[in-house]
């Protein structure tokens, strides 16, 4: 009989991973973790994931005060579940099928069965009466699973991408096994109110759920939607971005670049959904139609390394790097490069730093369910300068108004928007940061997690 606890998080990766050079587990970089690991301390409680490591589930320990139980993929169904289904099927659908979303039932079997082994795992460790919450695209099956096994818990759900409009839902050929699953759970909460109409709308249109005021009733229980937009745990990027050390790094970069006047940013997973291509083919314009402010820019453009086993994210890496080169081709001198790329994961301070050193910030996804980097950009800039150029796609500009909101799809407003960022009066760059600094504080990643709390436990 294993030790239970009353609240389980479940969610495809863990929130660690494995050094091996070290021989060492290190917890992940980010809010969510940052907001659950006080929760999960305070309730004892226990978090289901896969290690990232096909092959490799070693016995539940605990790490960081965090009680760990791994669950095992084989590589055939990290191939088959994580690459394929989620990946390739999922994951362009959701994101408003910005490629061709590929629909296979081989794929469609392992991810029924990892659901299912996520959801036993939950199900033998949930102390009687307890919640659990499960996280994002991965495991819309776990709810449903764990409910026939454990119908004493209460459930919550939360997406962290975007629930597509339903006529695109409409093509998943087990649409209504989704939907199923998603509804086992007695809250569902989105990024965005759309996310949450688009929900309410396929599973009026393809489940047997009906309407119950905003919510829905499905099989003789209320399930309750919920929109909970996911932040960052802001105070951290504000006191690291006053910190001596980040002031030193911040410091030594801006000497790296040329004596240029404006520093422009970029910092994003090297996903297709990001639009980075889209951003470069803008520079580009901004360089060919305005060559003399142009001249006085750099633009920095950090990428992490994702999903690169994907034909996609490798076709999108050529793309990224093929324009990288054209414009430092075209536009470049001695003395002078107008993209500065790295492609590698940037230690916390190093990626504060970039932002402390950025006047604008370029983020232009093609659809993102919140985009965090745009809040931890507000974060950081302390001295409420620097402007946020903010695709009106990413579930963020729903709440970061002030933000200069582009459609990253029109090349030349996106040209024009950069042309006038860096010329924006210091006043006007103050008044809107001052507005998007007080939203970012506010409401913060701990918000977030009261708020789902709350939720789910009254
Ligand atoms: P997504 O969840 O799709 O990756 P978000 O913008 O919501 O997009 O979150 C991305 C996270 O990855 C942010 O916390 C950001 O700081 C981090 N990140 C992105 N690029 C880098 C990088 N080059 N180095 C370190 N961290 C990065
Ligand atoms: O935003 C969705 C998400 O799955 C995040 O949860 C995760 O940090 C990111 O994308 C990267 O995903 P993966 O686990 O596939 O590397």
């Amino acid at each position: 009989m294993e030790d239970t606890s009353n609240f389980v998080v479940i969610s495809n990766r863990l929130p660690v991973s494995r050094d091996e050079e070290e021989g060492r587990w290190e917890t992940s970089p980010g809010g969510l973790v940052s907001a659950l690991v006080p929760i999960l301390r305070e309730r004892e409680g226990v978090w289901i994931g896969w290690t990232g490591v096909p092959d490799f589930a070693p016995p539940p320990f605990t790490h960081d005060d965090m009680r760990l139980h791994p669950v095992p993929l084989s590589q055939q169904e990290m191939e088959a579940y994580y690459l394929g289904f989620c990946n390739n099927t999922l994951w362009p659908l959701y994101h408003n099928a910005i490629r061709t979303p590929q629909y296979h039932r081989r794929w469609w079997h392992p991810y029924r069965e990892t659901n299912e082994r996520f959801a036993e795992a939950a199900g033998r460790v949930l102390a009687p009466s307890g919640v659990a919450w499960v996280h994002d695209y991965q495991l819309q099956l776990v709810p449903r699973y764990l409910r026939e096994w454990r119908p004493d818990a209460t459930i919550g759900f939360f997406l962290h991408i975007p629930f597509p409009p339903v006529e695109l839902f409409a093509y998943l050929p087990w649409r209504e096994s989704v939907l199923e699953g998603l509804l086992g759970a007695d809250v569902l909460a989105f990024q965005t109110r759309q996310s949450v109409s688009n929900f309410r709308n396929a599973a009026l249109q393809y489940s047997a759920a009906r309407p119950d005021g905003d919510d829905l009733k499905y099989e003789g229980r209320r399930v309750r939607l919920q929109w909970a937009p996911i932040s960052i745990d802001a105070e951290n990027f504000e006191s690291t971005a006053r910190s001596r050390a980040v002031a030193d790094r911040a410091a030594r970069l801006r000497e790296q670049f040329p004596p240029v006047r404006r520093i422009l940013l970029g910092v994003d997973r090297l996903d297709y959904t990001k639009g980075i291509d889209h951003r470069l083919r803008a520079i580009h314009t901004f360089h060919s139609r305005h060559p003399k402010e142009a001249a006085e820019t750099v633009l920095l453009q950090l990428a992490v390394p994702s999903r690169e086993e994907l034909i996609q994210y490798a076709e999108q890496r050529d793309r990224v790097e093929r324009l990288v080169g054209q414009i430092n081709g075209e536009f470049g001198r001695p003395g002078y490069t107008p993209v500065v790329y790295m492609y590698r994961q940037l230690e916390f301070e190093e990626l504060v730093a970039a932002y402390s050193v950025a006047d604008v910030m370029l983020v232009t996804p093609l659809c993102d369910g919140m985009n965090l980097v745009a809040k931890e950009y507000v974060a950081s800039r302390v001295s409420d300068d620097g402007l946020l150029v903010l695709s009106e796609f990413a579930g963020a500009a729903s709440e970061l108004k002030e933000a200069v909101l582009i459609n990253p799809l029109n090349l030349d407003q996106l040209a024009e928007a950069l042309r006038r960022a860096v010329q924006t009066p210091p006043e006007e760059a103050a008044t809107r940061m001052q507005a998007l600094r007080a939203t970012v504080q506010r409401y913060d990643v701990y918000r977030w997690s009261r708020k789902c709390i709350e939720a789910l436990e009254n």
